[in-house]
């Protein structure tokens, strides 16, 4: 790998996590307030989405990532031309598809009869990226180890992230 094309892999990879990271935090921290689900419960007698899938997580997160990439647009005007695509739509993809990863994933978890919230790792980290990268398909296909370096770079964020809160003292577990 040249340094150049090194460049433009950290560059292009950059591009795609921003408005995954933006729409899956942003949803965590302004979410909350009545389930998408409206409380309704799917032919297993258990909810569809769970408590954990809220109105305004869900359009806080696509709004906030959207705009995010517009704030990138601005600093960065050859976005768009380094892309080969509208990075604002592209950003708007990511967020509606990683919403859409994330809603299958509770989905799924709730099928299983996994309560809201329970972790399971990998599925949890991994939905949101999956389904953004899937979206975004319609404008942009990521090379393979572009996905799969977002894939692992997301697992390994998460594995540090959680061991500073544990030894910060900030989460009680370190998972
Ligand atoms: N959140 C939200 N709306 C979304 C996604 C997330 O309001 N569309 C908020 C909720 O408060 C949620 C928190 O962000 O509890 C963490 O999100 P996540 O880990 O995806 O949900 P869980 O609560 O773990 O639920 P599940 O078991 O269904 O994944
Ligand atoms: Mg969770």
């Amino acid at each position: 790998m040249t340094e150049q094309s090194l460049i433009q892999f950290v560059l292009r990879v950059s591009l795609m996590a921003i408005p995954l990271y933006i729409c899956n935090g942003m949803a965590l921290v302004l979410g909350g307030g009545k389930p998408i689900d409206r409380g309704k419960k799917f032919l297993d007698g258990k909810r569809w989405l769970g408590d954990g899938k809220t109105l305004r997580g869900t359009f806080c997160g696509i709004a906030a990532a959207t705009l995010g990439a517009f704030a990138v647009t601005l600093a960065f005007p050859g976005a768009r031309i380094f892309l080969g695509a509208d990075y604002i739509a592209y950003g708007f993809l990511l967020a509606a598809g990683a919403v859409a990863g994330d809603f299958a994933g509770s989905f799924l978890k709730r099928r299983l009869g996994i309560e809201r919230g329970k972790r399971v790792f990998l599925l949890d980290q991994l939905d949101f990226i999956g389904g953004g990268l899937v979206f975004g398909l319609a404008l942009l296909a990521p090379a393979a180890i572009e996905a799969l370096f977002l894939f692992a770079f997301t697992l390994m964020a998460h594995v540090i992230g959680n061991q500073i809160a544990y030894r910060t003292k900030i989460k009680k577990v370190p998972w």
